[in-house]
C-alpha cells in the first residue's frame, strides 16, 4: 500500500511540470522571474529598513570599496575607477559647498551637461550633499530652457562649458530670478556665471559625511526628470528614492551580472540613460563605457574594443544599426544582452539575423508611470510579459478607449470596461503604496489630468498611462500606440501644445494644430502642423523655418505643414487630430496646400516626387 503511494505520489511529481508546461509553456521562464522579482523585492525592503536611509549613493561608496580600483567610467580615452570617481565628487561637493553655503539636504540644483564624467561626479556629488537634482536636458534653448529650469524651484543651475552660449542666451532672466550660475570651466569672465573648475582643483578629495544627508527617506524626491507625458509642456517628473531604486533594479531583472561591461551613450538627463543605464551600472557595480552621443559608424568598433556585454538601446538606433552597410565582422564583438524599449518587430529579427545571438529584453514604462513590463522570455514584438507575480503584485487593467473622444468608454453606470484579452485597450494602474504615482513638481493641473477616477469602483484612483496596449492570451504585452497630445520622434517624446504654443508666435499664423504622423519604414511619428493663415497673409516659410530653428530641438520641429481655411474642433474644443493624421502628408491625397521643411531650403512645397522619395527610403527624414 505504502509503495503504492509512494509511486502514485512520484508520479504526480513527474508529470506535475508537464502538466503545468501544457498550460503554459513559459512556466520555467515566469517562475524564474518570478523569483529573481521576490529576491529583489526582499532587497528593496532591507533597504528600506536601513537608518538613515541607504540610498544609490551608498550602494556606490559600497562598490568603491568592494572594487576602488576596477574601472567605473571610459570616455573619449580616459578611464576612471570606482575610487577615482568617488574622490572627483567628493572634490566637486565640496567646491560647490563652499561657493554656495546654501546646498544642503533638500536643496534643488539643476544640471545642465550632455553625457561626460563631469556630468556624473556633479550628480554624484549633489547626492552626497543630500540635494534634489533636475537632470535639464542639454538640446533645449532659451523659452524652453527657462519653462524647464523654473518647473522644479531650483536657485542653482550648474551647467558643462561647452553650454556656455545656452546658459548666455537666458542669463538676464535668471539673474533677474536670483538663480546663481556655475560653469565647468577655469574662469568665465561673464558677470553672473561663476567659474567652477579652478575651485575643484583646489577642493579636498576627502570623504563627506553621511550626516549631510541624514534625513532622506524613500518618499524624498533624488532626481527631476523632463517628460512631456503624453500631454501638454516638458514636466517635471519627480522621482523618489524608491522609485529611483525600482528603475536602477532593471538592469538585474533583465539578467544583468557584475563582470558585465555596459556601453551607455542615451542621454544620461532621460530616465533610460540615468536611471536604467547609469543607476543600474552602479547598482551591480559594473564598468561604463561612456560616450557623448549615438554612433552608428563607431557602434560596434566600440563595443569589440572595450568588450562591451550589455547594451541599451531605443527602438530608432536599433533601426539605424540595421540600415548602416554590412561588413564581415559584424558578428564579431561580444555583446549578448541589449535591454531598452521600442523595436520594431521587423527591425528585432533583422538586428539579430545580422548580429548574432543577442539576447533582446524589451521593456514598458514611463519615467513617471507606476508599473512596468519585461518581455524576459525574448519573444519578438512583445514589450512585456505577464506572470502571476506580477498580477497579483500589480493591479492594473486595459480598458476600451474611445479615439474619437479621446477618452475612456463608460458603461451605463459610468464604470471603465475591460478589454477581452488579445484586444487593444488603454493601459490603467491603480495608484497604491506598492504603485505609488508621485506626479510632476509644482504642476497641480498635469498631476491630476494623469490620474482616472471611478474606473471600476466610485472613488477608485487610477493612473492613466495614455497607452494603448494589448495583452495577448499567453500574457504577452505589446504596444499599440500612444494617445494624447504627445508623439514620440527620434526616442524624444514631443509636446503638441508646446510647438503649437511657438507656431502662434508668428505674425502669419492664426491657429495651429500639431500632431505626429507615420513615415514608411520608421519609429514613431514625425512632426506635423496644420495651421490656418491670418486674413490677406501669405505663408512665411522662412521666418517660420528660422522661428523652429531657433526655439526647437531638429527632433520636434514640424517636417510637413499644411495649410487649412479652419480646423475642425470637437464638441469640447478640442482640436481634432485622429483624421488629420490618418491623412498624413501625402500630396497626392490632401487638397489643401503642403510644405516640407528641407534641412538647407527651409519650407518648400511638397510635391509626389518627394512623397515618393520618403515613401521609399530614398530620402530619410
Ligand atoms: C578584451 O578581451 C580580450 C580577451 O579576453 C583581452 O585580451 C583584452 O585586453 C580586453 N580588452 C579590454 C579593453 O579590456
Amino acid at each position: 500500500m505504502i509503495t503504492f503511494l509512494l509511486c502514485a505520489v512520484f508520479t504526480l511529481l513527474a508529470i506535475l511540470p508537464l502538466v503545468l508546461y501544457a498550460r503554459n509553456r513559459y512556466f520555467i521562464d515566469d517562475l524564474r522571474q518570478a523569483f529573481t522579482m521576490l529576491r529583489i523585492g526582499k532587497r528593496l525592503v532591507s533597504y528600506k529598513k536601513q537608518k538613515p536611509l541607504y540610498t544609490i549613493v551608498d550602494r556606490f561608496l559600497d562598490k568603491v570599496t568592494e572594487h576602488p580600483h576596477k574601472t567605473f567610467i571610459v570616455f573619449e580615452g580616459s578611464r576612471f575607477t570606482y575610487s577615482q570617481a568617488d574622490k572627483e565628487s567628493n572634490r566637486v561637493a565640496r567646491a560647490l559647498q563652499a561657493a554656495h553655503g546654501g546646498l544642503e539636504e533638500g536643496a534643488t540644483v539643476a544640471l545642465f551637461f550632455g553625457n561626460e564624467p563631469d556630468f556624473v561626479w556633479t550628480w554624484l556629488a549633489l547626492l552626497k550633499l543630500g540635494c534634489t537634482v533636475s537632470l535639464l536636458n542639454s538640446n533645449i534653448r532659451t523659452k524652453s530652457l527657462l519653462h524647464c529650469f523654473s518647473c522644479c524651484a531650483a536657485k542653482v543651475l550648474v551647467a558643462a562649458a561647452d553650454l556656455r552660449a545656452a546658459i548666455e542666451e537666458v542669463l538676464p532672466t535668471l539673474q533677474e530670478q536670483g538663480v546663481r550660475v556655475f560653469l565647468f570651466s577655469e574662469d568665465c569672465g561673464v558677470k553672473g556665471i561663476e567659474s567652477l573648475s579652478d575651485k575643484i582643483q583646489q577642493a579636498s578629495d576627502q570623504p563627506l559625511s553621511p550626516q549631510l544627508r541624514s534625513n532622506i527617506n524613500m518618499k524624498s524626491p533624488a532626481l527631476y526628470i523632463y517628460t512631456s507625458g503624453t500631454t501638454g509642456l516638458p514636466k517635471a517628473a519627480t522621482i523618489n528614492h524608491e522609485r529611483l531604486w525600482q528603475s536602477s533594479f532593471m538592469h538585474a531583472i533583465s539578467g544583468v551580472r557584475s563582470d558585465d561591461i555596459i556601453y551607455l551613450y542615451l542621454p544620461l538627463y532621460h530616465s533610460s540613460g540615468m536611471l536604467m543605464g547609469l543607476c543600474g551600472a552602479i547598482n551591480e557595480g559594473i564598468t561604463i563605457i561612456l560616450r557623448r552621443k549615438f554612433s552608428a559608424s563607431n557602434y560596434w568598433n566600440d563595443c569589440r574594443k572595450h568588450n562591451v556585454t550589455v547594451i541599451q538601446y531605443i527602438g530608432e538606433i536599433m533601426r539605424y544599426l540595421c540600415n548602416s552597410p554590412q561588413r564581415d565582422n559584424d558578428r564579431d564583438h561580444k555583446v549578448r544582452l541589449a535591454i531598452g524599449n521600442g523595436v520594431r518587430a521587423d527591425t528585432w529579427a533583422e538586428f539579430l539575423h545580422r548580429f548574432g545571438d543577442i539576447k533582446i529584453c524589451e521593456c514598458y514604462g514611463a519615467t513617471e508611470g507606476n508599473i512596468g513590463f519585461v518581455n524576459y522570455i525574448g519573444k519578438i514584438g512583445a514589450v512585456g510579459k505577464e506572470n502571476f507575480l506580477h498580477k497579483m503584485t500589480f493591479s492594473y487593467a486595459l480598458v476600451m478607449y474611445d479615439t474619437e473622444k479621446e477618452e475612456p468608454v463608460r458603461d451605463s453606470r459610468g464604470f471603465c470596461i475591460k478589454v477581452p484579452s488579445g484586444e487593444t485597450g488603454l493601459l490603467v494602474v491603480k495608484i497604491g503604496e506598492r504603485t505609488p504615482f508621485t506626479g510632476y513638481a509644482k504642476n497641480k493641473q498635469q498631476t491630476e489630468k494623469k490620474k482616472l477616477r471611478d474606473v471600476f469602483v466610485k472613488g477608485d484612483l487610477y493612473f492613466n498611462s495614455g497607452d494603448l496596449l494589448r495583452i495577448d492570451n499567453e500574457g504577452f504585452v505589446f504596444f499599440q500606440d500612444r494617445i494624447g497630445d504627445t508623439f514620440r520622434w527620434k526616442g524624444e517624446n514631443v509636446a503638441t501644445t508646446e510647438v503649437a504654443d511657438l507656431l502662434l508666435m508668428m505674425d502669419c499664423i492664426e491657429e495651429a494644430n500639431v500632431y505626429g504622423v507615420k513615415v514608411p519604414g520608421h519609429e514613431g511619428r514625425i512632426g506635423m502642423a496644420s495651421v490656418m493663415l491670418k486674413e490677406n497673409m501669405d505663408f512665411d516659410g522662412k521666418a517660420i523655418h528660422q522661428h523652429v530653428k531657433d526655439y526647437l530641438p531638429s527632433y520636434a520641429r514640424p517636417r510637413f505643414i499644411r495649410i487649412q481655411h479652419d480646423l475642425e474642433v470637437t464638441g469640447t474644443f478640442k482640436q481634432k487630430k485622429v483624421k488629420l493624421t490618418e491623412e498624413g502628408f501625402n500630396p497626392g491625397a490632401i487638397k489643401d496646400p503642403l510644405f516640407f521643411l528641407e534641412d538647407k531650403e527651409g519650407y518648400v512645397p511638397m510635391t509626389q516626387e518627394l512623397y515618393n522619395a520618403i515613401a521609399d527610403g530614398i530620402l530619410r527624414l
